[in-house]
């Protein structure tokens, strides 16, 4: 049985097969064909923060594949009252076939996963966002992009940066990171990205220089200077963050056929301008859909590992 919960944990052959799948499967879903690849299965969401795609991708998506999500806030269930997450696991993992987990430390999850009878997929921790990469990478195959990739994400070193750089590191395609001074990268994430790097050929670059990161690139993506539980150091951040903002300016630094990428939700005037956001290069709401083809390609791999086990 596998868990979802770092792409570090997964081989670049995995990663691809598990796209192809999710592509696969949005091709069906795109002619209006559902087949029931997890029939009367029941995924589990538990969700310590506020989310729109990563619910309704997986709720959708798992309806789709002939199961059905249970949306538990933390608000709602035991967890958010004291519960700990090894029991929480040891009771939800006996009921249903998969779990989702959006929540705060990564080691609440690996918790959830050590106790869980049934694969746990990341929905997002403060540390990692690797579903979110999945459907970001299938819309830069979709885009024609993945030969000679130059992927710049200019802002927060925060769990988009990680994940970009597991991705790259596994995948082998160039990266080039640019935060401001103080935001970097987590030096351990990094330090593991480049030693699997020498493996697949990936050349990963960290700056302070969003030009330097953005000239030449592909692909240009960035995320909220703001994550989720930041609240308080907003007007910090801002002035910290001064100069990094993805404008048509910095846009014109990268190939002339690059797209823009970003997660959401956006911030129109901060990490970008509103004029990228709407631009051509602009692939936002493709990537956004593609969650939840991406989604179904982890849950149906994970269910197939699960019975092969
Ligand atoms: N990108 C992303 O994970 O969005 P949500 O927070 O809306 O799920
Ligand atoms: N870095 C952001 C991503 C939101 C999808 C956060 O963690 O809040």
């Amino acid at each position: 049985m596998r868990h979802f919960l770092t792409l570090a944990d997964y081989s670049k052959d995995e990663i691809l097969e598990i796209l192809t799948l999710a592509k696969q499967i949005k091709d069906e879903t795109k002619a209006r064909v559902f087949k029931d690849y997890m029939p009367k299965k029941t995924l589990g969401m538990i969700f310590e923060k506020s989310s729109t795609r990563t619910r309704v991708s997986f709720e959708t998506g798992i309806y789709q594949l002939g199961g059905i999500g249970l949306f538990l806030s933390s608000n709602d269930i035991q967890l958010g009252r004291g519960e700990p997450m090894s029991d929480t696991s040891r009771v939800i993992s006996r009921m249903v076939d998969m779990v989702m987990i959006r929540t705060f430390e990564h080691s609440k999850i690996e918790e959830f996963a050590k106790y869980s009878k049934v694969p746990v997929i990341n929905g997002l921790t403060t540390e990692y966002h690797p579903v979110q990469l999945m459907a970001d990478y299938m819309t830069i195959q979709e885009a024609g992009l993945t030969e000679d990739l130059v992927a710049a994400y200019v802002g927060d070193g925060n769990n988009m940066a990680h994940s970009w750089l597991n991705l790259a590191a596994k995948l082998g395609f160039e990266l080039r990171i640019a935060t401001p001074k103080g935001y970097e990268v987590d030096a351990s994430i990094l330090a593991k990205s480049l030693e699997m790097a020498k493996l697949s050929g990936a050349k990963i670059t960290i700056t302070n220089d969003p030009k330097e990161a953005v000239k030449g690139a592909t692909v240009v993506t960035t995320d909220t200077w703001v994550s989720m539980g930041q609240e308080s150091e907003k007007e910090k951040r801002v002035k910290d963050f001064a100069g990094y903002m993805v404008d048509a300016e910095m846009m014109k630094l990268a190939q002339d056929k690059a797209i823009f990428l970003h997660c959401l939700p956006a911030y129109r005037g901060y990490e970008v301008s509103e004029e990228v956001m709407e631009s051509k290069q602009s692939l936002i709401f493709e990537e956004a859909e593609n969650r939840l083809h991406a989604q179904k390609g982890v849950m149906v791999w994970l269910d197939r590992k699960r019975d092969e086990a």
